[in-house]
């Protein structure tokens, strides 16, 4: 029973009616007791219809989702007993009511017992913090405070799985770190299991063990958090030097072959280079191949690489023109 995730997804394809492609698409992933898995991918990626899929919401149109070994095709409610979730744009909280109030309908709307109800209250006030607003109407919150709320009322049935969307979107980058410090604590309280999804590098390289990188509906990389950030550098800037006129094919090939990685983008009268992951000796060597090949540089930049280039990168895309 141990080794039984507690979600199991397979093969799941999702097509909405008209839709021209499917949202996902055959998807596969599990999640363990204990494990926060990130969903990360662009707007569009299928990363909102598959949460609504594991939470019982969306249908799959083909392939199997088990929570907790429960069927949530044949068994959702067994299933969704288990699952606590706060969806993207749904904030499920009442804003003429005080926070307490809000968690005290949502616990019992869970049938969550009185007794243990009153607890679990006080106990997720003082983790999220909240204690001394708990009498204070949810329309006079903040964002970041609502958001906290919306985590705690999915939280009262004591779930084994938290799904959790684009936990800090729209939140400052202030309260954006506080809520990242909240779900780090929750991640580590034991045997829960966490599903958030983002769009953003750097949330789910701070809460999650492992990254699921899903594009256009389907799996583009699934890795431990660590293993996919080494193998894809993003941590390393992104060297780019504006090279003047438009440099021939051949010149380009030359570069390719003795630079690898590096790729060049044609522009009106220049020519952009940007080599990623690049180390400091290796561009000066690049800077002396193109002096002896009479380019004129016009520029050198370094930047950090966007997540969208990471995807362009794992997708195996070419770079856009810019
Ligand atoms: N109810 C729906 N009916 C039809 N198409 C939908 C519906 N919901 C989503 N889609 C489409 O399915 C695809 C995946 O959408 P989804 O919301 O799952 O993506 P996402 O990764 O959550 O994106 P975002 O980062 O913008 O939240 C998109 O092309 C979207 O337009
Ligand atoms: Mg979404």
């Amino acid at each position: 029973m141990n080794n039984q995730p507690f979600i199991q997804v397979s093969e799941v394809t999702k097509r909405y009616p008209r839709a021209e492609n499917p949202a996902v698409n055959g998807v596969s992933l599990s999640l363990h007791p204990g494990e926060t898995l990130a969903l990360l991918g662009p707007n569009g990626a299928g990363k909102t219809t598959t949460v609504k899929m594991v939470a019982g919401l969306v249908l799959p149109t083909s392939g199997t989702i088990h929570v907790m070994g429960h069927d949530m095709v044949l068994a959702r409610a067994k299933g969704v007993r288990h699952i606590g979730a706060v969806l993207e744009g749904a904030r499920n909280l009442y804003w003429r009511l005080s926070a307490l109030e809000n968690l005290r309908y949502f616990g019992n709307l869970r049938l969550v017992p009185r007794r243990e109800l009153f607890h679990r209250i006080e106990e997720l006030l003082a983790l999220f913090g909240l204690e001394a607003h708990k009498h204070q109407e949810v329309r006079q919150f903040s964002r970041g405070m609502q958001q906290k709320l919306a985590i705690a009322a999915a939280l009262l049935h004591d779930p084994k799985i938290l799904l959790l969307d684009e936990p800090t979107l729209g939140l400052d980058v202030q309260a954006a770190k506080q809520l990242e410090a909240t779900i780090a604590q929750l991640t580590q309280e034991q045997e829960k299991a966490i599903l958030l999804t983002s769009h953003m590098m750097p949330l789910a390289e701070k809460l999650a063990d492992r990254i699921f990188v899903i594009h256009k509906g389907r799996k583009v990389a699934s890795d431990a958090t660590r293993s996919l950030l080494e193998r894809y550098n993003t941590h390393q800037d992104i060297a780019e030097i504006q090279v003047a006129g438009q440099m021939t094919q051949v010149l380009i090939a030359q570069l390719q072959q003795a630079f690898g990685g590096i790729t060049a983008i044609p522009n009106a009268n220049t020519t952009m280079l940007r080599w990623p992951g690049s180390e400091q000796t290796q561009l000066i060597q690049l800077l002396q191949f193109l002096d002896e090949q009479d380019q004129a540089i016009l520029d050198i930049g370094r930047r950090q690489a966007s997540l969208e280039e990471v995807f362009l990168s794992l997708t195996g895309m070419e770079q856009p023109n810019e």
